[in-house]
Parts: structure tokens; C-alpha cells; sequence
């Protein structure tokens, strides 16, 4: 892999630093619109399905030309070509980083140009012309009323998110359930009301040897056999890279996909079987089609005019230069409500690292804390905070021109939230007597969308991918690896067995008092 500079020993980000000294720290959006009747215009940005007007945020033509420098300085666009390429980006698991294969619609293009490429797209493509054609017997067949879809983390919040926010084209009749935490009460709770006979379990797992999910499978299959279910060909399927460790639990129907595809990449593979089954084959090809449309948008629009370059190159500025440290999400859509919870896990365990690509410490800061609730909710609950609190959290907001539904009055009461909300954060409202005085000047973005549908959903979701791709490529991260995640698992491997046996060597004071008490309110000691 080519050596990248480090960002902040590029003149760029001295430069940005000079900026944000002399006048980023004071900017004022509001006199940059007073002065600047083309703001709007210049600070807005078309991509497929998605428009984003990005006038709101702290920034100016020369903070946006300093950044696009930082972007090349630090070789945001060849780091791309090289994901795209196929390359081992993904250096400390020695993997290339090619989910965007998974949603290439046709060989011949330049993402397969490479008899390597053109290799694994056959795959992708045999496989999902499999699984489509099983999820289309799934649909057709009356008897299975419920699926499953038992996994964690990108086996979970992708095809959770999706089938949430496609609902206005799932099929009707057929009721998607998603189990993930190990804690027995979601399972419990969800089983409560299935039968073996008309349920499809689904166990989505990269590695199929995630406990969680491998617990849950368990007892899904032990529930399942006890009330008489005996084919488990017909209840179960695996999506995996390990067949071989689906086979050996016992499940024979399988859909694989590759090391390739990191865990929170994988909604576009077997792991979106449950969307495919709930808006068909049509409906998930054109989400793969709607992320493909803005993975040539980030790969062929310049990079002052390229979506997912603005956005990441803002959240480098924020982070590092405003020193904010959260993003929250704000999507104007019901159905986005699980949009926050899987942006997480895209932003935080990709960029949440503390080292450059050879292991060294960095000097700044990476990944902002994201969250966030469906508007209108989160205005009466935290709102409060983002318009007067002492901490500046950007907001993105995504706002959807069409609905779904035939309500009378609602959308618009919604849309004029949104646009109040955004325009609320910049304005502010000065009064003397400080508790209705609103700082204003608060950053914000406005994604919109015309409609909510399957490609405009993929476009959306791809949009975000490389919005933290180009973050992680200017911190010189890995951002592909997840070590973060490994020690706790070793650690409660460690401690399971002493919640019954009771030993405690070698644990230190908190951990050893935590377990005494949990074992006496389980009344075995
Ligand atoms: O614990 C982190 C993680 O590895 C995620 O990256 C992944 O999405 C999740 O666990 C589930 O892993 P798997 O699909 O292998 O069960």
C-alpha cells in the first residue's frame, strides 16, 4: 500500500489550523448569508436520490478549499481507487474492503477490471441470484408467516434499519422479527408468539462463532425441536463466510458471502436476505442499484463537487479544528428510527481508533460519538441541549419531500419542524434575559430525499459509507478492523463459568464485588 502523509503533518491542515485561529472560530453563519446571496447554491450539493444542503455549517469557500487540499494532501482519492481496486486497505486483517462489488450490476465496468475483480463479482452475482430466488419462494410461500433474522451488529442493525425504513413496500402477510442481544428475554419474547411451523429462522453471522448469536440459534433450534419441528432444511438458513461452521450446527441451507465484506459493510450481501425477502427481488436490486449510483458519484464527481467528500472533509473540520465531539442524526421518517443505532456502529467501530494504519498513537482526535432519535421526538427530549446547552453538536437532518401515508395535514406540520429546527440551530434568538436567549449559529446539514424507496434508501446508506471512509482515510486510519470489540469478549468467556463456580482469582476489587453480589441475588452463595 502507498505510504499516505499523516493529516497533521500536511500543509493543509497547518493551514486549516491558521483559518480556524484567525477567523473559523468566529465565523458566523449568519452574516456569511447576509454578505453572500449565492450561499445556498454554492454550499449545496446534488448526488443521486439525495440532496444536501450543507449552507448551515461553519464553514466558508476558503475552509472548503483548505479541506479539499487536507483531502489531497493525504490521498483520499487514490485510498479510494485502492479500496476499489481491490487492494488490502484493511492492513491489519490483510483483507481488501469491496463491498461496493456487491451492489456492481454488471461485469465490464471499471469496478471489475481485473481478472481478480471479475472473479469475485461472479460470485457476488451467483450468489445473489440464489438467495433472490430464495427469497422469492419465501414470499410465495404462505406457510412461513414469521421470519427471524437472529444476529448482532451488522448482522442485525443493516437488515433491521432496512426492512424498517422499506415498510411501505414490504410484503404483506409476512412479519420480520430481530433478535440479537444474548439477553434470553428478546429471544423469549419473540418466540412467545411464533410457531415452529410457520417460522423461517434466519442466522445472520459473518464468522458464525458470535456468541450472542450462536447462543440464540441454540436455543431457537432446541424451541424449534421441542414443539416438534423437525425440518430444519426448511426453518433454518445460515447467511456466513463460515458455511463449513453452518453446516456443522446442522443448518444445510446456506448463503455465503466473503472476508471481504466487513461485518457493518454486509447489509448489501447475504446478510440483506431478510430486506430481499421483504420488498422482493425487484425492490432489493434497485437498493443495490441506488448505492451503486452513488458509489460512481464518489468515484467520479470532483471532489469539491463529490457528496461524500464534503461531508467527511466537514466531519474532519469539526472534529479536529472545532473540537466538537458528537454528531447527532436527526431523520424527519418514522422509519428511519433505527438509522441512528446502525450509523453508530458504520461511524464509531470504523473510526473509532486511536492508532494510524502502522499502530502509532495519534495526536488527534477521530470518531465523534453519533446519536440521535426520529424529529419530532427528539425535540421534546434533548433538543433542549443542541439549541442552549454549553456543548456545539452538529446535527444532520434528513427530511423525506414525499410520505407514505394519507393523513391528512401531518407532513407538512413535519417538514415545517424540520426546517424550523435547522433554521432555529443558525438563527438562534437573542433576549436579555438569558433563559430565552438561543446562541444561534449552530451547525447543521439537511439531506433530502423525494422519496423513501429501496434505491434511494441504498443510496443513502452508501452515501454514509464513504462519508466515513473519507474521515478515516484523512485520520490515516484502518478503517475496516474492530480489535475494540475483542477484549470484552475474552473477558466474559473469563468470567461466565465464575458466576457458578464462584472463583474469584485474580480479578480485581470491583469485578470480584459485582460477581459476590450477582451470585447472592441468584441465591448461589
Ligand atoms: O463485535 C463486533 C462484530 O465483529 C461486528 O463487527 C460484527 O458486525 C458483529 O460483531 C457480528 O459479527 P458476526 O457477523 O461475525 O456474528
Amino acid at each position: 500500500m502507498m505510504p499516505r502523509t499523516r493529516c497533521d503533518r500536511t500543509p493543509a491542515w497547518a493551514a486549516l489550523q491558521t483559518s480556524f485561529n484567525t477567523r473559523g472560530r468566529t465565523f458566523d453563519a449568519r452574516a456569511a448569508f447576509a454578505s453572500d446571496a449565492q450561499r445556498f447554491e454554492t454550499f449545496s450539493q446534488s448526488a443521486p436520490y439525495v440532496f444536501a444542503d450543507l449552507s448551515k455549517n461553519l464553514i466558508d469557500a476558503e475552509t472548503q478549499q483548505l479541506l479539499l487540499d487536507l483531502a489531497d494532501q493525504t490521498g483520499v482519492a487514490q485510498h479510494r481507487d485502492a479500496m476499489f481496486a481491490g487492494d488490502a486497505i484493511n492492513s491489519t486483517e490483510q483483507r481488501a474492503v469491496l463491498h461496493s462489488l456487491l451492489r456492481t450490476p454488471a461485469c465490464g465496468t471499471a469496478a471489475t477490471s481485473t481478472p481478480a475483480l471479475n472473479e469475485k463479482w461472479g460470485q457476488v452475482h451467483a450468489t445473489l441470484n440464489a438467495m433472490l430466488v430464495y427469497a422469492q419462494a419465501v414470499r410465495a410461500d404462505e406457510a412461513i408467516t414469521d421470519v427471524v433474522n437472529i444476529g448482532i451488529g451488522g448482522s442485525d442493525l443493516g437488515p433491521q434499519m432496512a426492512v424498517l425504513a422499506l415498510d411501505a413496500f414490504v410484503l404483506p402477510g409476512k412479519r420480520f422479527h430481530f433478535v440479537s442481544n444474548v439477553d434470553g428475554h428478546e429471544l423469549a419474547a419473540t418466540l412467545k408468539h411464533l410457531k415452529p411451523e410457520s417460522t423461517l429462522f434466519l442466522i445472520a453471522s459473518k464468522t458464525f462463532t458470535t456468541i450472542e448469536t450462536m447462543t440464540n440459534a441454540q436455543s431457537a433450534k432446541r424451541w424449534f425441536e421441542s414443539l416438534g419441528g423437525t425440518d430444519i432444511a426448511r426453518h433454518f438458513a445460515a447467511l456466513t463466510t463460515n458455511v463449513a461452521a453452518a453446516h456443522a450446527f446442522g443448518i444445510s441451507t446456506t448463503f455465503g458471502f466473503w472476508d471481504w465484506v466487513g461485518g457493518r459493510y454486509s447489509v448489501w450481501s447475504a446478510i440483506g436476505l431478510p430486506l430481499a425477502i421483504a420488498i422482493g427481488a425487484d425492490g432489493f436490486r434497485a437498493f443495490l442499484a441506488g448505492a451503486h449510483e452513488m458509489d460512481a458519484h464518489f468515484c467520479s464527481a470532483p471532489l469539491a463537487q463529490n457528496l461524500p467528500v464534503r461531508l467527511g472533509l466537514l466531519d474532519v473540520w469539526y472534529r479536529n479544528f472545532h473540537g466538537f465531539s458528537s454528531r447527532s442524526i436527526a431523520p424527519y421518517h418514522s422509519a428511519l428510527r433505527r438509522l441512528p443505532a446502525y450509523l453508530q456502529q458504520l461511524e464509531m467501530e470504523s473510526n473509532g481508533k486511536r492508532v494510524d494504519t502502522t499502530g502509532a498513537l495519534l495526536p488527534y482526535a477521530t470518531a465523534p460519538v453519533l446519536w440521535g432519535e426520529p424529529g419530532t421526538n427528539g425535540q421534546h427530549a434533548y433538543f433542549q441541549m443542541l439549541h442552549q446547552g454549553t456543548d456545539v453538536v452538529p446535527v444532520e437532518f434528513i427530511a423525506v419531500k414525499t410520505p407514505q401515508h394519507a393523513l391528512a395535514g401531518h407532513h407538512d406540520l413535519l417538514l415545517a419542524n424540520v426546517v424550523a429546527q435547522a433554521q432555529a440551530l443558525m438563527t438562534g434568538q437573542a433576549d436579555a434575559g438569558g433563559h430565552r436567549n438561543f446562541p444561534g449559529n449552530r451547525p447543521s446539514t439537511f439531506l433530502m430525499l423525494d422519496a423513501l424507496t429501496p434505491a434511494s434508501l441504498g443510496a443513502l446508506i452508501a452515501l454514509q459509507e464513504h462519508r466515513v471512509f473519507v474521515s478515516g482515510a484523512v485520520w490515516g486510519i484502518n478503517s475496516f478492523d474492530q480489535w475494540g470489540v475483542e477484549l470484552g469478549k475474552v473477558l466474559a468467556r473469563d468470567i461466565e463459568p465464575r458466576l457458578s463456580s464462584g472463583e474469584m482469582t485474580a480479578l480485581d476489587g470491583s469485578t470480584a464485588g459485582l460477581l459476590a453480589r450477582l451470585r447472592t441475588e441468584q441465591g448461589t452463595s
